[in-house]
């Protein structure tokens, strides 16, 4: 139980969180106690008891609006916020689109997100049933590496996808993703394989896709990364 002042804590912080994103209100609806459990078993987070996660990231998607937090916003089409099951247990994190998925709209849809589909699907799981997101939203140019203003600026977003959805497990994919979660510069190659915990909930990270359509030789590291996430989906 929250105190009074733990309340008006909270409450400021969501807030400034929502006024940072543009919002003028508070997206809140009618709580609802009323019971079920989510499609993939997980239970509902305390923060989100009762509320709808779709509706949280629509909200979350409309307040995003046509961004124009960093200059990758000049040379984007399109952004790309992320897509999957709201109530996935597992959330797979990239670094920002491609040239592909620029275009599309949809994180992962090039080359590197063919091959992550089908690691999905080794998994024995659909892609609609998982969430893929990516640290930054809009496209650098020439597919450089993102700057650290620009992760800065739209890491709020990615931090608060994975509120909303509250996932089990989460796989950082490649060093972009795995440095700006997790918060280290630790080599992808000395992370990957062992889990940390992003805010109370295990991280895996692992090779980015892109990675290992350039080095097949290393997709079995991956392979076991995943082996070691589907235990820790079990309760493992
Ligand atoms: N690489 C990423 O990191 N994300 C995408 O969405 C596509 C390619």
């Amino acid at each position: 139980m929250y105190n009074r002042n733990e309340i008006k804590e909270q409450l400021r912080k969501a807030m400034e969180f929502y006024s940072e994103l543009g919002f003028e209100y508070l997206p809140v609806r009618n709580i609802s106690t009323a019971g079920g459990h989510p499609p993939h078993g997980k239970e509902t987070a305390g923060g989100h008891a009762g509320k709808d996660r779709g509706e949280e990231l629509g909200s979350l998607r409309a307040a995003t609006g046509e961004c124009r937090r960093c200059r990758l916003s000049e040379g984007r089409r399109n952004i790309v916020f992320g897509e999957g099951s709201p109530e996935a247990g597992l959330m797979f994190i990239g670094e920002g689109p491609g040239r592909d998925e620029d275009i599309q709209g949809r994180p992962f849809v090039g080359d590197a997100g063919k091959l992550l589909t089908k690691l999905i699907a080794k998994m024995g799981m659909k892609r609609e049933e998982v969430y893929i997101a990516n640290i930054i939203k809009c496209r650098p140019p020439l597919n450089r590496n993102p700057r650290e203003d620009e992760i800065a600026a739209c890491l709020p977003f990615v931090e608060k996808q994975i509120e909303i959805i509250n996932p089990r497990v989460i796989v950082c994919l490649g060093k972009v993703s795995a440095h700006a979660l997790l918060g280290t510069d630790i080599p992808i190659s000395r992370l990957r394989g062992n889990f940390l915990q992003y805010r109370g909930i295990p991280v895996m990270p692992t090779f980015h896709p892109a990675y290992l359509l350039r080095n097949p030789k290393d997709k079995w590291l991956t392979w076991d990364d995943m082996q070691k996430v589907l235990e820790k989906m079990k309760g493992g």
